[in-house]
Formats: C-alpha cells, sequence, structure tokens
C-alpha cells in the first residue's frame, strides 16, 4: 500500500530541549549556531511554525539584510525571503546591481507567526517578548559575521538593530553608525510597498524602497 510521505520531518532535538530554551550551540561558527537554533523553544512560536528559518549568506558577506520574520512560504521552504516581498527585494537589489549571493539575510524573529484563516494563514506581528527570546539569534549572527553594513527592512528589524527610539519614516535611507563599529540603514518593509492600493502609490514607494538601497552603491568596491 501506497504511503504519504510527510513534507517536513522535525528535527527530533525539538522535543528535547526544555520550553523557554534553546540547545547550546556546539562551537562559535555559524553553522553550529544554526543547527542550535533548529531546537529553539525560547518562546511558543515553535509550536506553531513548521520550522526554524534561520538566515543564509556568505559567513563572510559584508552585508547583512534584517527582515521582521518569515512568511508562509519562507516557512515552508525554510529559507528567508523567498516568497513574495523576497521577489520585491531581489527585483530592487538586481536594479542596483547588487549580488543577492554575496549578502546575508536574515530576520529578527525566526519563526512564522500566523492566525489560520481557512487555507490560509495570516501573518501576525510578533510580539515584544517573542522579539526579545529571539534576539539572542539575530546577536549571534552579528557576532560571527561582523558585518559591515547592515541593512534592516521595516519597523521591528530597525529597532531590533538600532533601538526602540528608531523611527523609520522620519529616518529610513541614512546612515547610523552602529556601536560595533559597523553602521547601518533602515527602509521599509518590501511587504509595505506591495500593500499599497493602487499601482502608481505602488510604483513611487517601490521607488522610495531602490532609492534607500541605493546607499549599498556607496561601498568601496
Ligand atoms: N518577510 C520577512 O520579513 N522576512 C521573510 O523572510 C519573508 C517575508
Amino acid at each position: 500500500m501506497a504511503t504519504r510521505k510527510a513534507a517536513f520531518k522535525r528535527p527530533a532535538v525539538r522535543h528535547e530541549v526544555p520550553e523557554g530554551s534553546a540547545p547550546e550551540p556546539a562551537d562559535d561558527s555559524l553553522e553550529a549556531l544554526r543547527e542550535a537554533a533548529k531546537g529553539c523553544k525560547r518562546c511558543d512560536l515553535w509550536r506553531i511554525g513548521t520550522q526554524t528559518v534561520f538566515g543564509e549568506g556568505p559567513a563572510k558577506a559584508r552585508i547583512m539584510v534584517v527582515g521582521e520574520q518569515p512568511g508562509d512560504q519562507e516557512d515552508l521552504a525554510g529559507r528567508p525571503f523567498v516568497g513574495p516581498s523576497g521577489r520585491l527585494f531581489d527585483q530592487a537589489l538586481e536594479e542596483l546591481g547588487v549580488d543577492r549571493r554575496q549578502v546575508y539575510v536574515t530576520n529578527a524573529v525566526k519563526h512564522f507567526k500566523f492566525t489560520p484563516r481557512g487555507k490560509v494563514r495570516l501573518h501576525q506581528s510578533p510580539n515584544p517578548a517573542e522579539q526579545r527570546a529571539c534576539r539572542y539569534w539575530l546577536d549571534g549572527e552579528r557576532e560571527r559575521l561582523h558585518p559591515e553594513v547592515i541593512v534592516c527592512l521595516g519597523a521591528i528589524a530597525s529597532k531590533a538593530v538600532f533601538g526602540s527610539k528608531f523611527g523609520l519614516m522620519r529616518q529610513r535611507g541614512e546612515w547610523q553608525a552602529l556601536p560595533d563599529g559597523g553602521k547601518g540603514f533602515a527602509t521599509v518593509h518590501p511587504s509595505w510597498v506591495l500593500r499599497q492600493r493602487g499601482s502608481e502609490e505602488r510604483e513611487r514607494a517601490f521607488r522610495g524602497f531602490v532609492a534607500d538601497l541605493a546607499l549599498l552603491t556607496e561601498l568601496d568596491a
């Protein structure tokens, strides 16, 4: 008799980790951090998401991009920014001649938070406690990569990197100094661009998004 293959097999380690904690990374490498994050139970989001969606890209990347949290498609694929927001982001990078393969892309929160509505899973913003719990992974990625530049997409990523007083619409597209010697800037989240009502508004929002990201072209080769 034919048996149906499960779409995704949860890593066994998830069940051995006490609630509110996560496995210790085996060493100081980015790979070990990624492996440990698979079993994270630092907040409750591990219960509903398919899997931890960790950052991806070269460990020596000069640029790190931080989004909010994986969406529906990212949750299923286990990779950041592969859905509609990711495609818009790729389009902006392509216009600017920036190769995404050279960029490390991650999120402030590594699990998808949603409410089921019929067959769709509606995105929900992570609450402050969930954002705080996930800082451990973002800080770990930053410590291991030491990127020259951090680009924040949207308010949640911006506050995680530049602090709670950061005003996205006031300070977007401006270089900010970071305490570790690096620098960064913020722009709107691509999902905000996609949510603009008419095609003119969407085009204007996209042009603003590309204009902010153009700061990346100022970097020395
Ligand atoms: N939105 C995000 O912030 N991150 C993703 O990975 C996908 C959509």
